[in-house]
This record gives C-alpha cells, structure tokens and sequence, in this order.
C-alpha cells in the first residue's frame, strides 16, 4: 500500500518527509517522492526504488521549504519508474499544484481525455495524475485549494487518499479521504497529514482519523475539517497507543525475526484481560452483543485475506469443536461478491490485521448492508475496519511492520480461542472442559518461548529448501491452516512456490509432486491424527521423498522418518497451532537469508492492500 506524509510547520520539511517514508516502508512499494513549495515555487525529486534513492537524491539536490509532500508507491497504474512515481505535478505550466494519492481512479481514462482536450500534458501513466490537473483546473476559478478540492472530488470514482499543495498556498495541505487511510497528526506550529501513525508517532500522538468523504485543511497553527457533503465535523482526537520505539529493529537484523520473537509476548497481551478463570471462560470488552444475543447465534461467519484467512481456518475448528456452532470461512474478495445465503441468526466476523485491506473492507461493507451483526478482529486501532464494524476485539499485538504476518497471526489465534471459549460456555462446555482451556492458554506464552529455541534447527532444515523447486506442508485438522501458513510465509518471503494440505489429501494428487527434489513439511505433534498423519509421511519416505517434520519433543518415530526433527513441548491440541508455527515462521525467514531475499520487504508485495 503506498504511504503518504504531509507537513506543515515551522521546521525544514524534506527531513521529515523522508524519515517518515522509512517508516512507511515496511508496507511494501516500487518508487518515492517528495514535494515542496517554497517562494511561489514547487520543488519535485521523485526516483523509482527504494527510498535510499530519493534520500541520495535529495542529498545531492536539497529540496528547500517547511511545506510539502512525500509519498512511497505501488504501482497499480504504470511501472514503477521516476515519472509514474508521485508527487504528481497539476497545470497547464505543471507548476500550480503537486499532489500524492492512494487507491485507484477508476474514471482516470475518461478525465484524462478530457483534461487533455483542456490543454493538460501528462507526464505520467498513472491514474493519480489527472487529480492533479484537476485541482490546477478548478484553482483557475476558485483560487482556493480548499475549495477547488472539495469542488473535485465529486468527479473522481474509485478510492483515495490524498494530499495537495500549491505555492500559491503557502502552509497549506489539503487532505482528502475515501477508502485509503489518512490521518492528521496534531502537533504544536506544525501539522502531519499521513497515511499511518507509524510516520506521525515521532511527533505527536494526537491523531484524528479522517472518514470517507472528509476533507482537512491544515495550515502549521491548526487544521479544519469538512464532509464534503455535509459541511463541518467535529473532528475526534484518539491517541497513538503504541511506543514510537515499538518500530524499531533494535538488536534483530529483521522486522521478521524480531516479530516472530516478539510471538509469546503477543499471545500474553492478546488474552490480557480476557480470560475469566472463576467462570472458565473468557471476556471481550467490544463484541457490544449480549450472551442472549450470542446465544441466538445459529452460524458464525469469518472473513480474511491471506494470513487472516488462515487465521479464521483455524477459528473454524476451534469455534465449531468446543462451541458446537457452525462455521464458514470465506475469502474477503469472494464474501463481498458471491451473494452468500445468510439467516438472521449470522454472526460475522471480519479479520484484519491493518484494518485497511480493501477486500477485508468491502466484505465488512457488504455484511453491514445486509444487516447482519458485524465484528472486527483488528490489530490497527482505529483502523477503517475497526471502526465501521458493530463491535470486535483488538489483537493488541502492536505494530507489525514485517510485510509477512507472523505474531498478527499469532495474536488471531489467541483471540478466536478465547471466542471459541466464550461462546463455548454459553452453549454446554463444561467449567472443567473451560477450565482445561484456560490453563492451556495460560501455559501457551512460555511454550511458545520455548519452541524459539528451534530457530538452528530451522536453519538447518532451510538448506535443503532453499534449493528446492517446491515444497510441501502438510498438516491435519487444526495444523491443516498451519500448513497452509507455512507454505504462505514461504512463499511470501523466498518466492519459491509452497504449497499446503491438509496431510491426508496428500494421496489424492499432491503425491505426484513427491521425490527426492521435493522437501515436505510435515506437522505430526502427538495428537489424536498423529499415527495417520506418521503413514502419510511414510508414503512419502518410500517415494524418495524429503521430510522434514515438527513433532513432540520425546518422540521416538518422527526423527528416524525425517531428515530433520524439530520438536516442539509437549501440549494440548488447543495450542499446538502456536507451536508449530513458529518452526514454520522461522524456517521461511532463514531461507530468505540464504537467498538474499528483501526480508522485510519481499517484492510485489504490500503490507497492506487497500485496493481491489
Ligand atoms: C501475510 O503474510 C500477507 N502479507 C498477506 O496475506 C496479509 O495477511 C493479507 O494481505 C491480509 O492483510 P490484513 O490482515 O492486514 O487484512
């Protein structure tokens, strides 16, 4: 997704512009840029790549002022190249207005035939730049940028978020929101309009969240805001919960590892406050649904994208085996379309670690239009899902800049636990079979710990993978979206193809695939499909192929079918999802070391996708 950084104020502006872009990079783009206005002019250094490059740059070619724009891309529209990159320059001069743009126009082609036959150059492929000329366009009659940019904004259909200048407005942005995320940071003399706390949290923790169709104002003492079509709004000031520290690498070499590591943390902050042990249960503060209400509930519905997805896959075992309550697990993109049958008696959870991504966004939309009682399970506070759900529960994991989800992952686990408790004992579970959760949950953060201590055998395990074509994971019931995660974070971080299974499909296809090139990961702790899942890795043994299995610490089968073992402690099934996928997380990091892979940031990738 890209990331957006406006300033304001009374300090030299390129330094905050750039160092807000590092902040932003984790969220994963091609190209960056930055704008200033200074003496009725604008200063433009935008490059494709990284935004080392711009920094260099902008070193070489200083960009003067205490007003301006920066922006990281990812191309949607256009390569990523210096002229696709923002900001984008608006007018018949290309000089009355730059401006910096999230989501998609998707009536650019037609604007821009129009603009063209108005007299308007392009200098760019991309949708953004007709918001540009369009402004510079209205500027020549409104001759205010606040207006001329209400005034526009009817015409563009699709998603924004925006921010424009104009060195005929010296100390004015202008921000614009509907679908992609914009916030104002309040300080004292400067204002920061961005597309994330993370590039606001240096400077302020006073932030207002703009809401589709709000339009700001902000000049360096304050800032105003507007519905552009229902006039003033009381803006709503929330506060950044999180340490401006907690982005930092510290002492791991990677956002990746040092989340991975942060995971039995993450589980302890996820249930804090959660968990009842007088009535062997758990408690949300923000499902706002009665145990009446929940007890109506005929079918529980979770939606997610990517790791998300897997997250509800696991809910869907957990909710329908202690609970009783049927599930469905759908993807966000299919849920918002498929026109899926839902009775009165739905409950629909969306999940979402940014709480930005458009598929996420527009399922919980299309729940909402239906009708049917909405949650979000959100890492992002105040984040568009969050904030447009009925209710829901906070992952509390802290920022996650890794774009390959690890303790988000984790963090959703815990909560669709602690709602599989929840609603268990509303509907039979017995206080000792609550009870006997409980304490698994409570035993999880320190065996989580434990399994840390895998990270050399991971490595180990990561010299066959890095130099096979494909990969394998298999696990079986509530590992089966393990599985699926691992073959994911592989995926995501090395690019090479991994594919999960549920273990015992392995024969009815997945087989074929099955030979001495072919590593398969196999989780087979001791739980009540262990002895088929042990066949199915024999079936793959005699095939010549490699494996390499996760299993309980002790057991005296697995390391003579494996040519690595790594076990985990000894646990209840219930959290045997948080065991084994450490390993898997790990394993995927340390083959992305061996080939030198961008960790963090591996390519093509967003850390959040808002749009479609
Ligand atoms: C996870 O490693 C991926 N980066 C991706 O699949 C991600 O889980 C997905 O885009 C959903 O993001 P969200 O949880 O922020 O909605």
């Amino acid at each position: 997704m890209c990331g957006i950084i406006g300033y304001t104020g009374e300090r030299d502006a390129s330094p905050i512009l750039i160092a807000g872009l590092r902040r932003l990079e984790y969220r994963g783009y091609d190209s960056a840029g930055a704008a200033t206005c200074r003496q009725g002019m604008i200063d433009i250094r935008k490059r494709a790549g990284r935004v080392h490059v711009l920094e260099e740059l902008i070193d070489r070619e200083p960009l003067p002022g205490v007003h301006g724009i920066s922006h990281t891309r990812w191309a949607t529209h256009g390569p990523a190249t210096d002229a696709n990159a923002h900001p984008h320059l608006g007018g018949r001069s290309q000089a009355e207005v730059a401006i910096v743009h999230n989501g998609v126009i998707e009536n650019h082609t037609a604007l821009r035939g129009e603009l063209e036959r108005a007299g308007f150059r392009f200098m760019s492929e991309t949708d953004s730049e007709v918001i540009a000329h369009l402004i510079a366009q209205a500027l020549e009659e409104e001759h205010d940028l606040f207006e001329a940019v209400k005034r526009i904004l009817p015409r563009l259909e699709g998603t924004y978020g925006l921010v424009a200048i104009s060195p005929a407005h010296p100390g004015v942005l202008i921000g614009a929101r509907m679908g992609s995320p914009l916030l104002v940071g309040m300080g004292e003399g400067e204002q920061i309009l961005a597309s994330d706390a993370s590039a606001v949290a240096p400077h302020t923790r006073q932030v207002v969240y703009l809401q589709d169709g709000e339009v700001a104002r902000l000049t360096p003492s304050g800032f105003d805001l507007v519905h552009r079509d229902r006039g003033v709004v009381a803006p709503r000031v929330d506060r950044i919960d999180w340490r401006p520290d907690a982005a930092e690498l510290g002492r791991h070499a990677h956002y990746m590892i040092k989340e991975i590591r942060e995971q039995p943390a993450t589980l302890v902050d996820a249930c804090r406050g959660r968990i009842n042990r007088r009535d062997a249960t758990a408690c949300f503060g923000g499902l706002n649904l009665t145990p009446r209400a929940l007890r109506r509930v005929r079918r529980v519905v979770l939606i997610g994208c990517g790791t998300s997805w897997h997250a509800a896959l696991v809910g869907e075992y957990l909710i329908e085996r202690i609970a009783h309550l049927p599930v469905e697990v759908e993807f966000a993109s299919e849920f918002r379309y498929r026109n899926a049958p839902l009775d009165d008696r739905t409950l629909v959870f969306v999940l979402s670690q940014s709480g930005e991504t458009a598929d996420a966004l527009g399922a919980l939309r299309e729940a909402n239009r239906l009708g049917h009682p909405t949650l979000a399970i959100v890492n992002t506070v105040g984040s568009t899902i969050a904030r447009e759900a009925m209710g829901g529960v906070y992952l509390h994991a802290g920022i996650e800049v890794g774009v390959a989800s690890t303790k988000a992952f984790t963090a959703q686990i815990a909560v669709l636990t602690l709602l599989a408790l929840h609603l268990g004992r509303l509907r039979g579970l017995s206080f000792q079979e609550g009870l006997a959760i409980v304490e698994a949950l409570e035993e999880a953060p320190g065996l989580m710990q434990d399994t840390l201590n895998l990270e050399p055998l991971a490595n180990q395990a990561a010299e066959p993978i890095a130099q096979a074509r494909s990969v394998l994971f298999l696990g079986r019931d509530l590992l089966y979206p393990v599985a699926l995660e691992g073959a994911l974070k592989l995926t995501e971080v090395t690019y090479i193809p991994a594919h999960g299974y549920a273990a015992a499909e392995m024969k009815h296809g997945p087989i074929a695939l099955v030979d001495e090139t072919t590593p398969c990961v196999f989780l087979a702790p001791r739980c009540s499909l262990y002895a088929k899942t042990v066949s199915t890795i024999e079936e793959v043994r005699a095939r010549g192929g490699i494996v390499v299995a996760i299993g309980t610490e002790g057991d005296r089968v697995l390391p003579g079918l494996a040519s690595i073992f790594l076990p985990i402690p000894d646990a209840p099934e219930v959290i045997q999802p948080f065991l084994c996928v450490v390993p898997l997380q790990m394993l995927a990091y340390h083959v992305g070391l061996r080939l030198g892979r961008d960790i963090d940031k591996p390519r093509n990738l967003a850390k959040s996708v808002t749009v479609e």
